[in-house]
């Protein structure tokens, strides 16, 4: 059976004073919860803070990006040797964001978002090359954009997606790794994804990992779903057979709501 997974991405929000009250709040409600993995992906800065604040608890600390190299001169980037000496257990890769397929900033001058966020497919494999050899388990997102789910390429784009991802690595390295599908047009629109059809997406994505590596390997995967969870929802999507977990952005930043997902979560192992 595959346990169950609640990671929130706080994605840039939080300073370190906030940071620490969230984290304070996830780890009263949720710090000893064993049935379910609990993971936080606070901003770079605040890695420290919240290291601290989950230090007794079961919780879990993730980055939420790295760059492949150990050291050297490569400006605003932080590399798996650091994530690990901050207390990093799990590394967000290739989150939508960071593909350059979401989030344009506020009054954005820039056309090309992939010149600013740049992560293509060769790069999420280098990372998750890099982060397996450093000792970090890669959290690989993937996830199509509105236009390609109408076109109807939602399949081959996110087989795709983790085919490239999983490249040069070895079947006996898998258990290091979790999948989030996050179709793009859910992220932070409140937007959810069906979870009939989230869990249709996930059991192509368990697929596609099969094709890759075997069978056994893909029915151990955890996979996650990603876009607009909140505790209204939470069960209907942690019913679903290929669905074993969520991947939050705003319901992780209340520790309220994300105490809820946590529940519902460990509920599910039962
Ligand atoms: P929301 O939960 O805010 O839709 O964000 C999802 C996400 O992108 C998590 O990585």
């Amino acid at each position: 059976m595959r346990k169950p997974v609640m990671a929130g991405n706080w994605k840039m929000n939080c300073d370190i004073a906030e940071a620490e009250a969230l984290a304070d709040g996830v780890t009263a409600h949720g710090g000893q919860v064993e049935d379910a993995l609990v993971i936080l992906c606070p901003p770079f800065v605040a890695l420290t803070t919240v290291q601290k604040s989950i230090a007794n608890s079961n919780i879990k600390l993730g980055g939420q990006n790295m760059f492949w190299e150990d050291e050297g001169a490569f400006t605003g980037e932080t590399s798996p040797k650091m994530l690990l000496a901050c207390g990093c257990e799990y590394v967000i890769i290739g989150h939508s964001e960071r593909r350059g397929r979401f989030g344009a900033p506020d009054e954005a001058d820039v056309e090309d978002l992939d010149a600013v966020f740049g992560d293509t497919d060769a790069t999420v494999n280098r990372k998750v090359r890099s982060a397996l050899d450093a000792g970090l388990k890669p959290i690989i997102c993937c996830g199509e954009l509105l236009g390609e789910r109408q076109a109807g390429d939602t399949d081959a784009v996110v087989a795709g997606q983790v085919e490239a991802a999983l490249q040069g690595v070895a079947a006996d390295e898998a258990a290091n790794i979790i999948i989030a599908y996050e179709p793009v047009w859910a992220i932070g629109t409140g937007e959810v994804c069906d979870a009939d059809e989230a869990n249709r997406v996930c059991g192509m994505v368990r697929e596609t990992v099969a094709d890759v590596f075997s069978q056994d390997v893909a029915d151990n995967m955890q996979v996650l779903y990603g876009g607009s969870v909140k505790p209204e929802n939470v069960e209907g999507l942690m019913a679903q057979e290929h669905i074993d977990g969520g991947l939050v952005g705003g319901a992780s930043l209340d520790a309220a709501s994300f105490g809820a997902l946590i529940d519902a979560a460990a509920a599910s192992a039962q």
